[in-house]
């Protein structure tokens, strides 16, 4: 499992003891509007996606991190393996308290260094519903590119954009240091 530090932020995978303060993000109203419903009460989802999170860390050497500012939890970022496409992807999710300050940008343009350059992977896509232009605003800083729409669980009209390793390379100046 890889910890790292950005400029501003800590990195790091999700443990149990994190369930608390995910879930109060996670599952924040304004947040939980934009991403998969939860199918337990939220608690116990947020252990639930946290030992997810950990098996796939064993797994495939990644999974969203744990986004710390000053010790508090305030997100989840990185990347998550979806098997629906048989690829990675670059999430985001940040408690509202924390956003308007570049932090989802920042995690994710060490997600993409990590995946490109440690994990040698060949294209990061990213995903999200047509309305939400946070999101894409994001992908676009990041300077992923918009291709096409895509069906997801259950949801038609879902945006893909996507970057590879060439492209990223070409134009990328990722900030971050591995701290263990
Ligand atoms: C998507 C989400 C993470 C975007 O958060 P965000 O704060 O807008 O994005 P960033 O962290 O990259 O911050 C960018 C904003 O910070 C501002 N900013 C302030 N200080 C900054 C700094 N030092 N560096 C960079 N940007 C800064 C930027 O101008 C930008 O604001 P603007 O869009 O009004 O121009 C957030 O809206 C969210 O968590 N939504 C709910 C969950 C969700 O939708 N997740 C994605 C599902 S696909």
């Amino acid at each position: 499992m890889i910890a790292l530090r950005t400029e501003r932020l800590t990195l790091r995978p999700l443990v149990e003891t994190d369930a608390e303060a995910y879930a109060a993000m996670r599952y924040h109203p304004e947040v939980a509007k934009w991403l998969s419903p939860a199918d337990d009460e939220p608690l116990r989802a947020a252990r639930a996606s946290i030992g997810r999170f950990a098996a796939s860390w064993q797994e495939r050497r990644y999974a969203p991190w744990g986004v710390f500012r000053q010790g508090t939890l305030i997100g989840h970022g990185g990347l998550n393996f979806v098997p629906e496409f048989g690829e990675t992807e670059v999430l985001w999710a940040l408690h509202p308290d924390a956003w308007g300050h570049g932090y989802a940008t920042e995690v994710a343009r060490v997600a993409l260094a990590y995946g490109f350059d440690d994990l040698g992977l060949e294209r990061i896509f990213a995903i999200t519903l047509p309305d939400n232009t946070a999101s894409q605003a994001v992908m676009k800083r990041l300077g992923l590119t918009y291709r096409r729409r895509v069906t997801y669980k259950g949801f038609t009209d879902i945006v893909w954009f996507d970057t590879n390793r060439e492209i990223w390379k070409a134009g990328a100046m990722p900030n971050s240091s591995v701290a263990s």
